[in-house]
């Protein structure tokens, strides 16, 4: 009767353990993020800093705040990525560079989701801006 009882504790365990590894291994599939939805309402600044000077500004704070999730060149495979119940897309998808300026600001500084909102760490317009201007290099 003991001998029985320790065999299923020990089969029980293993099961456990094999159940355990394959949920922390096999990747959860990840949803694609459905297209933005800008609301006409909204109004940004004007993007007046267009040029090398911004892209280089950009391409620091995007190395600070971005990096993680979207990658080194902005292919969405950083290291918190596979973490994300949503796929990151590509920055050289051309789809994503079709859109306005604006819109990619959204996208930063409202945010939606997983996708943070930045308005309180990035107050300065003219690092919102560096940020959009960067993210158009990554093309
Ligand atoms: C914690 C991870 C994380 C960080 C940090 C992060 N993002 Fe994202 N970002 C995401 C995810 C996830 C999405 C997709 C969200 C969706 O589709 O709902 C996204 C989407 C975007 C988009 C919209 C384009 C697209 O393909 O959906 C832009 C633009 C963007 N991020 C820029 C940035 C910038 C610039 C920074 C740094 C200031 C940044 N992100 C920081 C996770 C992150």
């Amino acid at each position: 009767m003991k001998k029985n009882l320790s065999r299923l504790f020990w089969s029980m365990s293993v099961a456990f353990c094999m159940i355990a590894i394959f949920a922390f291994t096999v990747p959860q599939d990840q949803k694609a993020g459905a297209p933005w939805k800008i609301p006409a309402t909204f109004k940004a600044s004007a993007n007046t800093f267009k040029g090398a000077a911004s892209e280089k500004v950009g391409k620091l704070l995007y190395a600070k705040h971005c990096k993680s999730c979207h990658g080194n060149i902005g292919e969405g495979d950083g290291p918190k990525a596979s973490s994300m119940k949503t796929k990151i897309e590509s920055f050289k998808d051309p789809k994503f560079q079709a859109q306005a300026d604006k819109d990619i600001y959204y996208q930063i500084v409202v945010g939606r989701d997983e996708m943070p909102a930045f308005d309180k760490k990035l107050l300065d317009e003219e690092d919102r801006w560096a940020l959009v201007n960067y993210v158009r290099t990554l093309k």
